[in-house]
C-alpha cells in the first residue's frame, strides 16, 4: 500500500510527501527531553521518558498486536491483545497502559503470548460476523490484520450462543453507518469523540456483554454529533465506515492535499479509486489540523463532481439572452475583444478583477498580474474586502505585518483564551477542537460576543469564566474599557513596552484609555455589560499567564473594523502578550486562502508581500520583472468599482471565483452596478448568483483538479494537489484556473509562459521575500511552511515578532470609539447581526451541493422569545426583516442566544437575501462592510418579499437561459 499511497499519476514530479509518516505507533508521543534506553526482543532503543512499551517497539520496527490502541488517542488498555513480558515483572502487562522504564528487557513474542492473543481474538472473533468476502473494508480492517497476525486460524466457541450478529444498523447520518454486528467495543469512537473532537457525542452504555456504543437519544442525525468523522477515522473495524466505502470499496491510492474550505488549512488524503475520490482522510501529519477534520473538508467535497457543474465556456452579448456553449478558443478571444474594446473606448480605468480567498495563491498572483500588467490599472481587489481587510491595515499599521503572529498549536500554551467577534466550533472547528482539548486542561476563557456562542456554555466540559455580551457595534469601547482597567490598576508589562514598542505612542494611548470615560463604569451603558465583569476580565488577562486573542468577523465587519483590530494590538502589547508560545494576536480567516489571496497582492493599492504601489522601489521591481509599464496610483476597491458602474464610468470586471451578488453588502445596489456594465466575466464551477448578470462565464476547476498553494490563518502555506484531471474539458482541453488566466493574458497580447502551477510560485518567491525560500520542492518536502520562509528562517516561522516586531517597535494608536451612524430608532428598532454555521459554508455554493444540507437547508433568523412576543412572532413563523437598505422573509428561530433586542441570521441560501438587508455602511480604513450591524424591524408575514419574488423569477430564467432546470421562464 506504502508504495503507491500519495502517487499522483497527473503530476509526478510534485506529488511525493516524504514528510508524511502514517503509522500507528499506537500511543502519543511523550514530549518529553529525557532519554530512556531499554531493551525490547534484543534490540537495544532510547527513547523518551513517559513513552509506552508499544510505541517504544514500534518504533524499534516490532510490531506488537494492538485493537483497542491508535496513536491520536490516550491508551485504554481494553484489549489485552498487546500484552508483553517484562523480565523481573509478574504477569503480562498491557504495552499500551505500560511506559518504558530504564534498563528493562521487554519480550513482545513469546509461546505464552501467542497463546494469550489467540485466546483473545477467538473471544472477539465469535461475537463478529465472519463476512470478511463480502465486508467493504476487507483488507483494510485492523481486525482482519489482528486475526492473522495472532495467527487464528479456528474459532472454538461457534455462533450458536448469544451474540450481537443481528443488532440494527444506524444509517441515520448522510455520510457514515454504524453497524453494531461488527462493533468490538474497543472505544476507540468514544475517546475520539471525546479526546479529539471534544463533542461527548458517544458513550458505551451498560457493562459486560450487554456493552455497546451509543450515541445521543435515537440516532447519529439527532445525537450531539457534529459529523466530524473521528470516530469513523478510529474504528479499527466496518462498524463505523463512510457510506462511499460500502458503495464503492477500499480506496487504492491517495494524494495528499489540503482542504478547500476554511482558514484552517486542514490536511488531507484524498484516498481515490482510479480518478474517483472514494474518501477524503485528514492527514495525522497535517501541520493545522495533526489528523483531525470537521464534516465539510472530511465529506462535504461531492459538489466537485456534482450536476450543477458548469464545465463549458459560455458568451452571451446581454443577460436577456440565452448562453451559448462554445469553444474555449472562441470564449476566450471573445473575453479579450472585449477587454480591449472597452479599454479603446472608455480606458483602461473602467476595467477590473476581483480575486476569491478560495483561490489558489498562484491564482490570485496571475490574475493580479493580468490586471496590473497587462489592463495596465490597478483596479483589482479580493473578497478579503468584505472580511479581514482591516486586519491587514491594523496590524501593518500596530506591528508591522498583515498577518497572525501563532500557530494554532501555539494555543496549548495559553493560560487564558480571549475570544472577541468569532465562532470557532462553528466558522473554525478543528481549531476549536484543539482550544476545547486545552479549556479542558484548565485553560480560562474570556468571550466578547453580542451572542452566546456554543463556547459559552452549550460545550462539554467548557463554560467561559466571562461573557461580555455587548452590543452589535461596540467593540472598540469594549476594547478601551479594559485597557482602561490594565492602564490604571497598574497592569502594564512596562519592561516589554520600554524594551519592544515605540515609548511615545504608548504614552499617548496610556493617557487616552486612563481618562474616566474610557472607563467600565462610564461605557457600561453603551456596552450593556455589567461593568465588574469588565474589570474582573481585564485583569483576568493581564495577570493570567500566557494570554492570546482570537478574533474573526466580529471584530472586522464594523464600521470601526480597523480600529478594533489596532485596539487589539494595543491591548496584546501593553499586557506582554506578543512574541512567545501561548500568546499572541489571531485573526481567525474565515475562507482557506484568505491569508494568501492578500498576501499576492490581490488589494488595489499593494503589490504581493504588501508593498505599496507608489514605492518606486517595488514598482520598478515588478515592472522590470512583468516587462510591463505599471501605475503608481493605487486601484479601486470593489465598493469603488460599483459605484463607478452604476454611474456608467466602470464597465468590464474578470471576477475569479469570487459571487459579490451574494457575498457583497445591499445586494441591489450590486446588481444595479453590474447590470451597468458590458463585459462581466466569471470563470467559477457553477452558475453562481455573479454569474447570472455575466457575458462571458470560464468554467473553472474544483481544488481536486489542481495544483497550487493555500495560505491559512497562521501563515501556513500548504499544497493543494490535483487528483483528478480538471471537470472543464472540452474537445479534449480542461485547464486549472490559472492557466485559463493565462490563456486570457495571452489572447490580450501579453506572454504568460508558466508551464506548472510551480513556476508561478517560483517567480512569487522570487519577487517577494517572505516567500524567498518557498517552493513546491521545498513543501512536498516538508508538507507546509509558515512564513516567513527566508535564508535566516529556511523552514519557515511559526511564531512571529519573538525578538522585536516587523516594524521595529510596535506602536500603540489611539481607538476613539465613534458610535456607528446605523442607529436603531422607533422604524427600526432592532440590530441584525450575521454569522455562520457549521455545516455550511459561506455562500453555499458548495456545501449546498452536498449532504450538508441534512443539518442546515436554509438560513433562519434568531429572535429573543420578548422580542418576539411582542411581535406575535411564534418559532417557526415567517418574519419580515426591512432595514433602511431592503426587505427580505426569512422563518422565525426562538432563541435566548441572542440579547433582546438582537437578531441573528446565516447567508448560506441565496433566496434568504440577508445582504439584501444590509447596508453600505464600512470600515473607516478599509471599506469593509459593516454586516454586523443593521438596523431592522420584523413583523409577521405570509408571503415573500418583493425581492425575493424577483430573484425566484430572475434566477429561473438565468438557469433556463444556460440550459439547466428547463424552467421556460424569459426576462420581458
Ligand atoms: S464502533 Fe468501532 S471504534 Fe467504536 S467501539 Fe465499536 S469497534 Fe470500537
Ligand atoms: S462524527 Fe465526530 S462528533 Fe460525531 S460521534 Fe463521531 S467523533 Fe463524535
Ligand atoms: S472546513 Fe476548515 S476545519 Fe473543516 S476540514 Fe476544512 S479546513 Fe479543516
Ligand atoms: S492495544 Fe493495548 S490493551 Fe488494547
Amino acid at each position: 500500500m506504502d508504495d503507491i499511497k500519495h502517487s499522483n499519476t497527473h503530476q509526478p514530479e510534485h506529488s511525493r510527501t516524504n514528510y508524511d509518516d502514517q503509522l500507528d505507533y499506537g500511543t502519543p508521543a511523550s514530549l518529553s527531553a529525557k532519554l530512556v534506553t531499554l531493551n525490547i526482543d534484543d534490540r537495544e532503543i532510547s527513547v523518551p521518558e513517559g513513552t509506552s512499551i508499544m510505541r517504544a517497539s514500534i518504533m524499534a520496527g516490532i510490531n506488537v498486536p494492538k485493537l483497542c490502541a491508535t496513536d491520536s488517542l490516550e491508551p485504554f488498555g481494553s484489549c489485552r491483545l498487546c500484552v508483553v513480558e517484562i523480565e523481573g515483572r509478574r504477569g503480562y502487562p498491557a504495552s499500551c497502559t505500560t511506559p518504558v522504564a530504564e534498563g528493562i528487557k521487554v519480550h513482545t513474542q513469546t509461546a505464552k503470548l501467542a497463546d494469550i492473543r489467540r485466546g483473545t481474538m477467538e473471544l472477539y472473533i465469535s461475537d463478529h460476523p465472519l463476512d470478511c468476502l463480502t465486508c467493504a473494508t476487507n483488507g483494510d480492517c485492523e481486525l482482519q490484520d489482528m486475526a492473522g497476525a495472532v495467527g487464528l486460524r479456528e474459532v472454538r466457541y461457534g455462533y450458536d450462543g448469544e451474540n450481537h450478529l443481528k443488532s440494527a444498523k444506524d444509517e441515520s447520518n448522510p455520510y457514515f453507518t454504524f453497524d453494531p454486528s461488527k462493533c468490538i467495543v474497543c472505544s476507540r469512537c468514544v475517546r475520539a469523540c471525546e479526546e479529539t473532537q471534544g463533542t461527548f457525542a458517544l458513550t458505551i452504555s451498560a457493562r459486560g456483554f450487554d456493552s455497546k456504543v451509543a450515541s445521543g437519544i435515537n440516532n447519529f442525525l439527532d445525537s450531539e454529533c457534529v459529523s466530524c468523522g473521528a470516530c469513523v477515522q478510529a474504528c479499527p473495524t466496518s462498524s463505523l465506515i463512510e457510506k462511499a466505502v460500502i458503495d464503492h470499496g477500499v480506496p487504492e491510492h491517495s494524494v495528499t492535499t489540503t482542504c478547500a474550505y476554511c482558514g484552517v488549512g486542514c490536511s488531507f488524503d484524498a484516498e481515490m479509486k482510479g480518478e474517483e475520490v472514494i474518501r477524503m482522510v485528514p492527514n495525522k501529519n497535517g501541520g493545522a489540523n495533526h489528523g483531525h477534520s470537521c464534516v465539510k473538508g472530511r465529506f462535504a467535497w461531492g459538489y466537485a463532481t456534482h450536476q450543477d457543474r458548469i464545465t463549458t465556456p459560455m458568451i452571451r452579448k446581454s443577460i436577456k439572452d440565452e448562453w451559448r456553449p462554445v469553444s474555449w478558443e472562441e470564449a476566450i478571444d471573445y473575453a479579450a475583444s472585449e477587454i480591449k474594446r472597452i479599454a479603446a473606448k472608455y480606458g483602461k480605468d473602467a476595467m477590473g478583477g476581483i480575486t476569491s480567498s478560495r483561490c489558489t495563491n498562484e491564482e490570485v498572483y496571475v490574475t493580479q498580474k493580468l490586471v496590473r500588467a497587462v489592463f495596465g490599472t490597478n483596479n483589482v481587489d479580493t473578497c478579503a474586502r468584505v472580511c479581514h481587510s482591516p486586519t491587514g491595515y491594523g496590524l501593518k499599521q500596530t506591528i508591522g505585518e498583515s498577518a497572525g503572529t501563532q500557530t494554532f498549536d501555539s494555543v496549548m500554551q495559553s493560560d487564558v483564551i480571549m475570544i472577541i467577534g468569532a465562532n470557532p466550533t462553528d466558522g473554525h472547528p478543528v481549531f476549536a477542537s484543539q482550544m476545547k482539548r486545552r479549556l479542558r486542561e484548565g485553560a480560562k476563557l474570556i468571550i466578547a460576543d453580542p451572542r452566546a456562542i456554543d463556547l459559552v456554555e452549550n460545550s462539554p466540559h467548557v463554560r467561559a469564566d466571562y461573557h461580555l455580551n455587548l452590543r452589535p457595534g461596540t467593540n472598540v469601547a469594549l476594547i478601551s474599557a479594559l485597557a482602561h482597567v490594565v492602564v490604571t490598576e497598574g497592569l502594564v508589562k512596562e519592561d516589554f513596552v520600554k524594551e519592544r514598542c515605540e515609548w511615545d505612542s504608548f504614552v499617548l494611548w496610556r493617557d487616552f484609555v486612563a481618562k474616566q470615560e474610557n472607563s467600565p463604569e462610564a461605557l457600561a451603558d453603551e456596552l450593556g455589560v455589567d461593568a465588574n465583569l469588565i474589570r474582573e476580565a481585564a485583569r483576568l488577562f493581564a495577570t493570567g499567564g500566557n494570554s492570546a486573542i482570537y478574533y474573526g468577523l466580529g471584530v472586522t465587519e464594523h464600521s470601526q473594523g480597523s480600529t478594533t483590530v489596532m485596539g487589539i494590538a494595543n491591548l496584546a502589547m501593553a499586557t506582554g502578550n506578543v512574541g512567545r508560545e501561548g500568546v499572541g494576536i489571531n485573526p481567525l480567516r474565515g475562507q482557506n486562502n484568505v491569508q494568501g489571496s492578500c498576501d499576492m497582492g490581490s488589494m488595489p493599492h499593494e503589490y504581493p508581500g504588501y508593498r505599496h504601489v507608489s514605492d518606486p522601489a517595488a514598482k520598478a521591481l515588478f515592472e522590470s520583472a512583468w516587462g510591463s509599464p505599471l501605475s503608481d496610483e493605487p486601484g479601486l476597491r470593489i465598493p469603488n468599482m460599483l459605484d463607478l458602474a452604476s454611474e456608467g464610468r466602470f464597465k468590464a470586471l474578470y471576477c475569479v471565483g469570487e459571487d459579490i451578488v451574494q457575498s457583497d453588502p445591499n445586494t441591489q445596489h450590486v446588481t444595479h452596478a453590474l447590470e451597468h456594465m458590458e463585459c462581466v466575466i466569471v470563470q467559477d464551477l457553477f452558475l453562481n448568483e455573479t454569474a447570472m448578470y455575466a457575458h462571458v462565464f470560464f468554467p473553472g476547476a474544483s481544488f481536486l483538479e489542481k495544483n497550487g498553494t493555500f495560505t491559512n490563518a497562521e501563515r501556513r502555506i500548504s499544497p493543494v494537489r490535483r487528483v483528478m484531471a480538471p471537470k472543464n474539458n472540452v474537445a479534449g482541453q480542461g485547464y486549472e484556473d490559472w492557466q485559463i488566466t493565462a490563456k486570457l493574458a495571452q489572447a490580450l497580447g501579453y506572454d504568460m509562459a508558466y508551464q506548472h502551477a510551480s513556476d508561478i510560485m517560483d517567480e512569487i518567491a522570487a519577487l517577494t521575500p517572505t516567500f524567498k525560500g518557498v517552493s513546491f520542492a521545498k513543501l512536498d518536502q516538508l508538507g507546509s511552511i509558515q512564513w516567513p520562509c527566508n535564508d535566516e528562517y529556511p523552514t519557515g516561522t511559526p511564531t512571529m515578532h519573538i525578538d522585536g516586531f516587523v516594524r521595529g517597535k510596535g506602536k500603540f494608536f489611539i481607538t476613539q470609539y465613534v458610535p456607528t451612524t446605523e442607529k436603531v430608532n422607533a422604524k427600526y428598532p432592532l440590530i441584525l447581526t450575521t454569522g455562520r454555521i457549521l455545516s455550511q459554508y459561506n455562500v453555499g455554493a458548495q456545501t449546498r451541493r452536498t449532504k450538508n444540507v441534512a443539518w442546515h437547508h436554509e438560513d433562519v433568523v434568531e429572535i429573543h422569545p420578548h422580542d418576539a412576543a411582542e411581535r406575535g412572532i411564534k418559532d417557526g413563523d415567517w418574519i419580515g426583516i426591512s432595514s433602511r437598505a431592503g426587505e427580505t422573509v426569512l422563518r422565525a428561530k426562538l432563541s435566548e442566544r441572542v440579547q433582546a433586542g438582537v437578531i441573528y441570521t446565516t447567508f448560506h441560501h441565496p433566496e434568504s437575501g440577508a445582504n439584501v438587508i444590509t447596508t453600505d455602511n464600512s470600515d473607516w480604513a478599509t471599506n469593509c462592510p459593516e454586516f454586523k450591524v443593521t438596523a431592522v424591524q420584523v413583523s409577521r408575514v405570509n408571503q415573500l418579499s418583493d425581492w425575493q419574488l424577483h430573484y425566484k423569477t430572475f434566477s429561473e430564467a438565468q438557469l433556463a437561459f444556460a440550459g439547466r432546470d428547463a424552467v421556460a421562464a424569459r426576462i420581458d
